[in-house]
């Protein structure tokens, strides 16, 4: 524990802290709600709400892909930076639903942003996505190889949701968020990242078919293959087993403890997971922003929507120690601490 606040300490000495400098948002305008999905599947809306804690979600438009969230998201973040997106060095977009296997959705982005002097790429990590793309962007912050990188976490779950399937398809909505980082020099800024990954757990969430192991064929489509394929209760109780230990483990690279912590943001996937994770951290739930109830599971995107409200709502003010937590398929999981 010492080596490591040791080391931690160290390497804030030498490089350099990535900074939030500006975050954007986009939620598609349609809303499904509870009371509508009830009209296309066996359930309730009082079961959707006491299991999850979602009232309704955000569904994007048939003529919307994955980048045309993105774009709206990251043109706001820039704006919010005070930038534009010529000054940007990096765009890392994670998602689970790039508009296409290739070309990444983050060349769209770029090209349709006008980030004409900087490279980019798709960052697959489920739904830490989002934590995975703050934490590799502020390593090239960190060593001054990179001044501004475009963070975005975009989703249309939509579109790989089995609208049959009522165990699923009550849980996801579609979404953007995004992040501008840039060097800064005060003390502020991410103190501290996490990542982990267990393979061995990728059964509980994936979708199965549309890859090189089993391409899309008629027989997949049959099989409703190309949907997204869920061990609800597998991954509730794995969620709720990281948090803490990867809160922890961020709070001590950061060199801080639980009570340090001014505000929360963990990946928006159960208001059950989210309210468990507060007990165990022995914080209030009012320390925590949850949008869940509104938007559903937005994957990548969850973190940064979350975050924007709470910036945006004055929850969260300059000087306050961020704790950040995500979780999802892989299964990932990842934390970071940001001072603001
Ligand atoms: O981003 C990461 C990805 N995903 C997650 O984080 C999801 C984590 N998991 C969850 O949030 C919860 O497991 C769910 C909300 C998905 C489900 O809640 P649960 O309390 O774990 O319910 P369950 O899956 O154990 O199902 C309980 C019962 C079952 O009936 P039986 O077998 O007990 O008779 C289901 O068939 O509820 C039934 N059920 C439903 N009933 C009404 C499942 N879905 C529905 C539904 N409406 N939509």
């Amino acid at each position: 524990m010492q080596e490591q606040r040791e080391l931690a300490a160290n390497l804030s000495k030498r490089l350099i802290n990535a900074g939030i400098a500006g975050i954007g948002s986009y939620v598609p305008e349609k809303v499904l709600t509870n009371a509508e999905l009830e009209k296309m599947v066996d359930t309730t809306d009082e079961w959707i709400f006491t299991r999850s804690g979602i009232r309704e979600r955000r569904i994007a438009s048939p003529d919307q892909a994955t980048s045309d969230l993105a774009v709206i998201a990251a043109k706001r973040a820039i704006a919010d930076a005070g930038m534009t997106a010529q000054d940007l060095d990096l765009v890392i977009v994670a998602t689970n639903t790039s508009d296409m296997l290739f070309p990444a959705t983050a060349c769209l982005v770029q090209d349709r942003i006008g980030a004409k002097n900087a490279g980019a790429f798709d960052l697959a990590a489920g739904c830490t996505g989002f934590v995975y793309g703050m934490a590799v962007g502020s390593q090239f912050i960190a060593t001054g190889a990179n001044k501004a990188v475009l963070v975005v976490g975009a989703e249309t779950l939509s579109r790989i949701t089995n609208w049959e399937e009522r165990k699923t398809c009550i849980l996801f909505g579609d979404g953007a968020g995004a992040a501008v980082l840039r060097p800064v020099t005060d003390g502020s800024g991410i103190l501290s990242s996490k990542l982990w990954s267990d393979g061995s757990c990728g059964p509980l969430l994936m979708l199965p078919a549309g890859g090189s192991r089993r391409p899309a064929t008629h027989e997949t489509v049959d099989q409703k293959l190309h949907y997204i394929h869920m061990r609800g209760r597998d991954v509730f109780k794995f969620a709720v087993k990281v948090i803490e230990g990867a809160a922890v483990k961020a709070l001590d690279a950061a060199g801080l403890t639980k009570t340090d912590i001014d505000f929360f943001i963990l990946h928006q996937a159960n208001v059950r997971i989210i309210n468990a994770a507060a007990k165990r951290l022995g914080l209030p739930i009012d320390k925590a922003q949850v949008n869940v109830d509104r938007y559903g599971n937005t994957s990548t995107a969850s973190i940064p929507l979350a975050l924007g409200e709470a910036v945006r709502g004055g929850k969260i003010k300059k000087g306050d120690h961020v704790l950040i937590v995500g979780f999802g398929a892989g299964m990932t999981w990842g934390s970071m601490v940001v001072k603001w």
